[in-house]
């Protein structure tokens, strides 16, 4: 049985000997707050105001004086700017990030998984491969290394013992090369907590990201998924679409539930490298944030179709044509920090700890 080694702030601090279960909630939970970057360097692009609970703005230190002042037109939910000497700070947290997990034994509040991300398959060589490590030291918040290559979002889970992935950005060469795929599904039960992996095909490289889930299809809640349809619906996308669709229509989950799956139509896009897909929603407290790619037929029915599929939440559109461009999108550039402590832990809830 491996070890597990289990740090605390700067240093290591323990190492447990046998393995114990996380559990990662789905984005659906209570979160305690968002984490975005401004991005370093030369990027154009501007986050504006998420409607989170509470944002944790990483800015490297030229910015600060420009987002603190920003921030404070931010209104009722705060903008805790903070300053990073990470170098090169990338926007899209949901891949240089931490995901945050529980563990049934409530050792800590939360835990951040480390998936020793390699910069998309060594796509664009930087020093962001540290980043996770760096946040949780600077947070005090303990790490658990997981033992495989994974980017936040080529995972897409229900909270409810099911991952759904492409194999794609995982299984293929450029993230872990000497891995077999049992390892690697035994490796994501384990910090995650799922008990089922159920793999969609994927499409290897039109973009660099090999094609990541939270583009494709998206949880609304355990059985029942949203899937974005390519418009026009021709082409690598189409035909990636229309796999996914298959595989899960016959597919089972942990649970034994068949999907109920919904179309979501993409925005039209002016070119390749243009993601105008809706699923790329980030659920916050009370809301879904989407984008808006300024085509008013679609984001319109957009909404429709996301208000129908989240009538508790208020459904909230954010315009976001440089990062549309730039090859990603809302989801892409945020991560939830769980709200912690043992009455939000799912897990601790599920195996009645205290
Ligand atoms: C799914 O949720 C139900 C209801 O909360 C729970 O009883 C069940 O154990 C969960 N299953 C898994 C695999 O997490």
């Amino acid at each position: 049985m491996k070890s597990l080694s289990l740090q605390l702030g700067l240093g290591v601090v323990s190492t447990l000997a046998s393995v114990h279960a996380f559990y990662m909630p789905a984005e659906s939970e209570l979160h305690e707050r968002t984490i975005m970057a401004w991005p370093g360097n030369t990027h154009p692009y501007y986050a504006g105001h998420t409607g989170s609970l509470s944002l944790t703005l990483l800015v490297s230190s030229e910015q600060a004086a420009d987002a603190q002042n920003r921030a404070q037109h931010s209104g009722q939910y705060g903008v805790k700017v903070t300053v990073t000497d990470q170098y090169d700070l990338e926007p899209w947290m949901r891949d240089t990030a931490p995901l945050f997990v529980f563990d049934e034994e409530q050792q800590s509040d939360r835990y951040g998984l480390d998936f020793s991300f390699n910069d998309w398959g060594g796509r664009f060589p930087s020093n962001n491969d540290n980043f996770a490590r760096k946040f949780l030291a600077d947070s005090r918040i303990p790490l658990v290394k997981a033992y495989i290559t994974a980017d936040g979002g080529a995972l897409e889970i229900d909270g409810n013992g099911t991952l759904i992935a492409a194999r794609t950005p995982i299984l293929d060469s450029n993230r872990n090369p000497s891995m077999s795929q049992k390892a690697i599904e035994k490796e994501l039960q384990r910090v995650l907590g799922v008990s089922k992996v159920i793999w969609i095909p994927g499409v290897k490289n039109p973009d660099v990201l090999d094609d990541h889930i939270d583009g494709l299809a998206r949880f609304v809640a355990p059985g029942k998924i949203v899937l974005s349809r390519p418009t026009p619906c021709s082409g690598v996308w189409a035909e990636a679409y229309y796999e996914a669709k298959r595989v899960l229509s016959q597919a089972i989950d942990a649970e034994g539930r068949s999907f109920e799956l919904i179309d979501l139509p993409e925005a039209p896009a002016d070119n390749a490298y243009m993601i105008t897909s809706y699923v790329n929603f980030y659920l916050v407290n009370g809301a879904v944030i989407s984008p808006a790619f300024g085509v008013p037929e679609f984001d319109e029915a957009a909404k429709d179709i996301l208000q129908n599929l989240f009538p508790d939440r208020k459904v909230v559109q954010v315009y976001i044509p440089e990062i549309a461009l730039s090859d990603g999108g809302i989801h892409c550039m945020t991560q939830q920090i769980p709200a912690g402590g043992k009455e939000n832990n799912p897990a601790c809830l599920k195996a009645d700890c205290r």
